[in-house]
């Protein structure tokens, strides 16, 4: 959450600041700011609300400079107002920073006691005041940067300028990430490579506890004693990456509708269509030899880990632990037996995942990880790595990430039935081609159900709460769904089991509250049709996500059924994921609402 860059350049850097903040206003875009030095002294640009208002305010009044650093800001301490937006000034000290400073109650008491000053109700203000304060006691930048972040708890990375220090910027990172790019005679800082992408690829990432002199000419890496070490670079992939809307009105219809394409990329890496098997090197993971599996994940993600669950437990006997990672790193679960850990995240960059991810590891389990972010920490830290091949995922809720980490889950967990032998050849290949099928379906579903789904889209919009019902695998897409619906309409919408339905929220059931059951024709189907009878019998409006078989078997009259081909069973959430995104997507859409960039949310959750 929030995003920051920083130049070092040959040319003047106003625009280009603003150039790489707009690969990261998925980060946060409460508000923005940049930094220059122009002959020697510091100047700012800081604007309220999106990265447009910063880009008006710089047309009317330019910064000129060569060196700079830049903002975009989702709010922690302190109301997203301009006053609080970075970068935060402090005699000749700048600073921008992501991330929160746990203990900047205490040193703001101690430096306001010593006279400061406090000008926003920012945690981050502490960092630009600790450094002048320390430049004013005599110490030099280096060494004042050294000492101010070991008075820094939290989680921060930070970009900083010293303006009688007008050829370098300060770069550190404890927790989220920071990326140093490589140019010709000019360098570059930035919270991704894909930030960096206009300016190059080759990029040099800090490990924790890090900070560095970034000079135009040369970069060098301290580690959290001061002392100088080497990190190697590498030629980034995210930057090969084009992150436009295309034709489409939003990033999320753009995503939801190369799923097709992005869906059969993942499977071609983990199936050997041919051979009609998975193949992957599942590394330090022996899945033969584990008595458990333990996962961790935070919202979609974490729904795509539950119904990861399920597949595991089915067709591997493999029991599985999943929770949410807020809770798994401090529940202090036992980790005892033959176990092993799978985090999955699409930016490899969430905080409480990360967290729970060196639980386990300080616990000695071989750690897996679904990520999209190849370079990510998650991916770094772990043993194995099992890539989404989704692409930059921009708008803010989760889409093709989701149906990609749900292709990865189900190729882990057939080879974790082969390997354990609870999954015949036979079923196999029969489960391989159903997925090699798979996305060739995706585009054919879109262009049957998107018109019927954006009519019934109107009629949803009228409506303040919203309940998803769903059986199996299904239960987690109901979650999904509601998640979905919640984040981008503001509508408020619950996901539940849908035998669950009888233990309490069966009591809001009335004509003003639509349910949207999901129900393939599997094994669940008759039970769940009797809890649609329920909800039928008590006024709710039904809206009906099922198969051909299904919406043939279905025993009432419903507000809408939204029917889909018939696949297998391990097929069908992915492909089932498709009208779930479609009808958040176009409620949304009606209700006028900020889909890309709904409102307080953040694409990358680097904070607790
Ligand atoms: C919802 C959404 C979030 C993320 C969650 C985890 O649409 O996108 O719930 O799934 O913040 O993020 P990652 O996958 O980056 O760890």
């Amino acid at each position: 959450m929030c995003g920051i860059v920083g130049i070092v350049g040959k040319r003047e850097v106003g625009t280009l600041l603003v150039d790489a903040l707009k690969r990261l206003e998925y980060r946060g875009y409460d508000s923005a700011g940049i930094a220059t030095i122009n002959n020697g002294e510091l100047g700012r640009r800081r604007a309220e609300g999106k990265l447009v208002n910063l880009e008006t305010r710089l047309a009317d009044e330019p910064l000129a400079g060569t060196v700079g650093i830049g903002h975009t800001r989702w709010a922690t301490h302190g109301a997203p107002t301009e006053r609080n937006a970075h970068p935060h000034f402090c005699h000749g000290v700048a600073v921008v920073h992501n991330g929160i400073i746990e203990n900047f109650a205490v040193l703001r008491a101690e430096l306001t006691a010593k006279g400061a000053e406090f000008h926003s109700q920012t945690d981050t203000e502490v960092v630009a005041q600790l450094l002048a304060a320390y430049r004013s006691e005599g110490l030099a930048a280096r060494e004042a940067m050294h000492k101010a972040l070991s008075r820094l708890e939290g989680a921060y990375a930070l970009a900083v300028l010293f303006e009688d220090q007008p050829d370098m910027i300060l770069g550190a990172r404890s927790g989220p990430p920071l990326a140093v790019g490589h140019g010709e005679g000019e360098m570059f800082l930035g919270s991704d490579a894909i930030a960096l992408a206009p300016f190059t690829d080759k990029i040099t990432y800090l490990d924790d506890g890090d900070w560095a002199v970034v000079t135009r000419e040369s970069l060098e890496i301290y580690d959290h004693s001061g002392a100088l070490v080497e990190r190697q670079s590498q030629i980034s992939r995210g930057t090969a990456y084009v992150v436009d809307k295309g034709n489409h009105r939003h990033f999320m219809e753009k995503e939801i509708h190369e799923q097709a394409e992005v869906v059969s990329h993942t499977l071609s890496n983990y199936i050997d269509f041919a051979e009609g098997k998975v193949r992957l090197d599942t590394g330090q993971l022996d899945f033969a030899n584990l008595d458990r599996l333990a996962m961790s994940a935070c919202g979609t993600a974490y729904y795509a880990g539950l119904i990861g669950k399920y597949w595991f437990e089915r067709f591997a006997r493999l029991p599985v632990e999943i929770d949410v990672a807020s809770e798994f790193r401090y529940r202090e679960m036992p980790l005892t037996g033959r176990m092993a850990a799978m985090f999955i995240s699409q930016s490899g960059e969430t905080a409480d995942t990360l967290a729970s991810l060196r639980y386990c590891r300080d616990h000695s389990l071989p750690i897996g990880a679904v990520v999209n972010v190849r370079e990510s920490t998650i991916a770094r830290e772990s043993d194995a790595v099992f890539p989404t091949l989704a692409g930059p995922e921009i708008g803010v809720a989760s889409t093709k990430a989701f149906t990609c980490q749900l292709s990865v889950l189900a190729a882990l967990s057939m080879i974790a039935g082969r390997e354990r032998g609870t999954l015949s050849p036979e079923d196999e290949s029969v489960m391989v081609q159903a997925l090699v099928e798979a996305p060739r379906l995706f585009n054919e579903v879109i262009r049957d159900i998107e018109p019927q789904i954006e009519t019934l889209s109107r009629e949803l919009a009228r409506f303040k709460d919203v309940l998803y019902l769903g059986r199996g695998t299904n239960f987690p897409l109901a979650l999904e769904g509601a998640l979905k619906l919640k984040e981008i309409s503001y509508i408020h919408a619950e996901g539940y089991a849908a035998g669950e339905l009888k233990h309490g929220p069966i009591a809001l059931i009335d004509e003003n509250m639509p349910v949207i059951v999901i129900a393939p024709h599997d094994r669940h189907f008759e039970k769940t049709m009797s809890n649609m009878q329920e909800v039928a019998a008590r006024g709710g409006q039904i809206i009906l996500i099922t198969d051909e078989k299904g919406a043939e078997a279905a025993p009432l009259e419903t507000m809408a059924t939204i029917t889909l081909p018939v696949v297998h069973e391990i097929v069908a959430p992915i492909l089932h994921a498709l009208p779930v995104q479609l009808v958040a997507y176009h409620t949304a859409v009606f209700m006028g609402t900020d889909v890309d960039q709904p409102r307080n949310l953040a694409k990358s959750v680097t904070v607790e």
